[in-house]
């Protein structure tokens, strides 16, 4: 039996969210798309919390990356309503705001200067005291120190963002090739497409490689040209406010605890994500006892009543990091291959503006501006002149 062979402008190479919402886009404007995914609208997004938190996650030396989350974050609620109207899906898109609180006089001193450095930048960041605090979520304990209130800090189930662009790609045109690509084709030093697991034969105008983690080692990608992007593990819990239950909370609550990281995402269905270690280990994805109980630790001291709460999932993925914690959008050093991958901590957030951004390097040959630091080129070395 001969294997299928089929020709599109574009072949997408991984179908989570950031692939989909490539082909989606370039679909969009025409370009004959498909994405070869085994199991399309999965990958990351189905274990991330789905915080869209560009003021909160703020860290020292990314402000470039802020630029690009900030555009992202006031892109949302277009976004979002336009994947509602295009499927019919809700995405679970919440403007309710964060809270992030300090729990001792070292995470006070912490925030303290989180907020200093927020307010240089001119980001929207209210320092509220304790009392204020658990006034504005009266579930926090009772030794809360402070803490920030960025009202400008949103949440969306990632799940359901995943199922909507898949649909939204669907109804566009975009073909799935439900397969792994095997290898990357190239034909005298330039992509064309991918062969796929089960041995369908893709040729393409322009091939994207999103496949998160993962892509820092496509086969067929000369070495050069490979993004350089490692697994970063991320452990997570879901725990359930029972119906009928009070809220738990009212908006999304973080706190640095003992230097760890913890944030509780409540979903209007009764969810509650907890989240998320970070660690470099690896392809490893186990959930350990340690991760679980550090989490469950670090959010018992946030909110004591948590530990009531029924314990219904326990996950990890990876996050495809970065050296520099920021995305590779754009041209790859092999001709015909670009990248959309190494949204590292900031998948979900950056996803329309990496759509916009595809689409318009698919149709123009060119990135907009804003997005030229972005350029998977920075980590490329090159000969400087004498
Ligand atoms: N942005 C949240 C995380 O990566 O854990």
């Amino acid at each position: 039996m001969h294997p299928s062979h089929h020709r599109y402008d574009v072949l997408v190479v991984g179908g989570g969210i950031i692939g989909l919402v490539t082909a989606w886009r370039a679909a969009q404007r025409g370009l004959s798309t498909a994405v070869a995914d085994p199991a399309p609208g999965g990958g990351a997004a189905h274990v991330a919390a789905g915080m869209l938190a560009a003021v909160t996650e703020l860290q020292y030396g990314e402000q470039t990356l802020l630029e690009l989350n900030l555009a992202s974050a006031r892109r949302y609620p277009s976004f979002a309503a336009e994947l509602e109207d295009a499927t019919g899906l809700g995405l679970g898109y919440r403007p309710c705001g964060t809270l992030a609180v300090a729990l001792d006089a070292d995470d006070r001193a912490d925030l303290r200067e989180l907020h200093t450095f927020q307010t240089s930048l001119g980001l929207r960041s209210e320092w509220l005291s304790g009392r204020d605090c658990r006034r504005l979520e009266p579930m926090l304990a009772p030794g809360v120190r402070g803490g920030l209130r960025v009202d400008g800090d949103h949440q969306v189930d990632p799940r359901r963002l995943a199922a909507a662009l898949l649909r939204a790609a669907e109804l566009a045109g975009v073909v799935l090739h439900r397969s792994s690509a095997a290898r990357i084709e190239t034909v005298r030093d330039r992509a064309t497409g991918a062969v796929l697991d089960d041995g369908t034969m893709i040729t393409a105008g322009r091939t994207v490689l999103a496949t998160g983690s993962r892509s820092g080692g496509m086969p067929g990608v000369p070495e050069h040209a490979l993004p350089p992007v490692r697994p970063v593990k991320g452990q997570i819990l879901r725990l359930r406010v029972p119906p009928g239950h009070a809220p738990f909370l009212s908006r999304t609550v973080r706190a640095v605890v003992r230097g760890g990281h913890v944030y509780l995402v409540p979903r209007e269905n009764g969810e509650l994500v907890v989240g998320a270690t970070s660690e470099e280990l690896g392809w490893d994805t186990t959930v350990t006892a340690g991760g679980v109980y550090e989490l469950l630790r670090d959010a018992h001291e946030l909110v004591p009543g948590l530990t009531e709460l029924p314990l219904v999932e326990t996950l990890a993925g990876l996050r495809p990091g970065s050296p520099d914690n920021a995305p590779l959008l754009g041209r790859s050093a092999l001709p015909g291959l670009l990248l959309a991958t190494g949204h590292h901590r900031n998948g979900v957030l950056l996803t329309p503006v990496t759509g916009d951004i595809m689409a318009e390097l698919l149709t123009t040959g060119s990135v907009p501006e804003s997005a030229r630091p972005f350029s998977p080129t920075r980590f490329t070395l090159q000969e400087q002149p004498a």
